[in-house]
């Protein structure tokens, strides 16, 4: 880590909005994940937490920015691992201590070593500590020893400010988002009877890194019948002539990440029944779009793609029953049980992001703000291997998603992901054409 990705004066505004809204005699203690092993000493490649991320950009591991009060003025420290030769010759350079305050937005800095030291006056002075607990064993053992500190949470008030990006977030989403757009291009290219769901996860991922960039969730390439296995990511097993592929995959830059799903045959051709479900797919996502207005509650989108599915199953022969009956109560009817998920989720810094649907808890459904990003993705699932329902022999082993990323603006959605080719003429002209 050599630089923060967003301007500092973005990072202050976020701290002053988001400190603003604090009682007085708060603290805040934001830590970062913990690094997780895979195989003895071995660790999962690190990723910052989306919040400290959020509020200063500090993205290496090992760290907690506090925020107290002196006087009228909120003061801002960042904890860091410190510079240490011996250690920065195995895991990497260390920005130190100097380094963290003359190149991230924060007051001042300080090693991790004196934490506790420094915390617990603070701890002790506050009635309320704005801490994420279960993150950081030291933090969260610091609270409960402490006199009377109340813990209290910060992510209702950060998940709020998080819901809308600004311009510089909106430029790194784009740019996340043609990574991956070019990704599934490339792949498409690629593909070919008998290839291996393997293979075509190879050339996504590498397009990624080619691109400085890396996976925001694990790959999902799945043939034929994998595809209805909706978080399917073995990707371990060859696709046949005459099969569809369903490839859900994402990248990340700068933290934002982009989240696109293609569904594409792997001879370049689609059959008559795979043209089928993949029309009514492909009508139900633009429908999706076409609802995603400033003004419009988050839950008409999902209304959207429901009511083309469910009357595209009924004229399809899946569903025997009026439209009304097809969608049942809450749209929780039949046609649930060949679209299993939701219709989409807010984008950021999490692919599934904060602030969704409702506003808190128990607050009042969100509607659409220009500044919003979210997936639609509807989709159908027929899979062969299903006993609890009716598959119709015709689509048996088909499944197809269509995913794309969506800014919500004052003239209408935008899609960020408009560069990867969603129609069958494209996606025909694409598949296997390494021309
Ligand atoms: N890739 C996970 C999702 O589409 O929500
Ligand atoms: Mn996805
Ligand atoms: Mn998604």
């Amino acid at each position: 880590m050599s630089e923060t990705a967003l301007s500092d004066s973005e990072y202050l505004s976020r701290q002053s909005v988001f400190l603003g809204q604090l009682p007085e005699d708060s603290l805040v203690l934001m830590p970062t994940n913990p690094v997780v092993y895979r195989s003895n000493d071995t660790a999962f490649p690190f990723r910052a937490n989306s919040y400290i991320l959020y509020l200063c950009g500090w993205s290496d591991p090992g760290a907690v920015l506090m925020a107290h009060r002196e006087g009228a003025e909120w003061v801002t420290t960042l904890f860091i691992q410190p510079r240490d030769t011996k250690a920065e010759i195995w895991e990497g350079r260390r920005v130190g201590v100097e380094g963290t305050v003359s190149g991230w937005p924060v007051d001042k800095a300080h090693s991790l070593e004196d934490i506790a030291d420094s915390v617990t006056p603070h701890l002790d002075a506050c009635t309320s500590v704005y801490c994420i607990s279960g993150l950081n064993p030291v933090l969260d053992e610091l609270i409960s020893g402490s006199d009377g500190a109340e813990l209290a949470d910060p992510t209702p008030i950060l998940d709020d400010m998080r819901v809308l990006k600004s311009n510089e977030e909106i430029r790194f989403m784009q740019e996340s988002a043609d990574i991956a757009s070019a990704s599934h291009i490339a792949a498409m290219r690629a593909t070919f009877p008998g290839i291996g769901e393997w293979q075509i996860q190879s050339f996504i991922e590498s397009h990624f890194t080619a691109n400085k960039s890396r996976w925001s969730y694990p790959s999902i390439v799945g043939g034929g019948d994998n595809a209805t296995i909706l978080h399917y990511n073995s990707n371990d097993d060859e696709i046949s002539d005459g099969e569809l592929v369903l490839v859900d995959a994402g990248c990340e830059v700068s933290g934002y990440a982009s989240d696109i799903t293609r569904t594409w045959p792997v001879n370049g051709k689609f059959s008559d029944q795979q043209r089928e479900i993949y029309e009514l797919v492909l009508k139900a996502e633009l429908a999706g779009i076409e609802s995603c207005q400033v003004g419009s509650p988050w839950s008409s989108m999902h209304h959207a793609t429901s009511r083309v599915l469910a009357q595209g199953l009924i004229d399809l022969g899946v569903l025997d029953c009026s439209l009304e009956d097809a969608l049942g109560d809450d749209f929780n009817g039949p046609f649930r049980n060949y679209f299993m998920h939701g219709s989409g989720h807010m984008l950021g810094l999490d692919v599934h992001d904060v602030g969704g649907g409702r506003q808190g808890d128990d607050g009042p459904e969100r509607k659409f703000e220009p500044g919003m990003v979210l997936t639609v993705e509807p989709g159908l699932y027929f899979g062969s291997w299903r006993t609890d329902i009716d598959i119709p022999d015709r689509y048996a082993g088909i499944g197809v998603r269509i995913e794309d990323n969506v800014l919500i603006t004052a003239d209408g959605p935008v899609v960020l992901t408009s560069s990867c080719p969603k129609t069958i003429d494209e996606i025909e002209a694409l598949v296997g054409n390494n021309g």
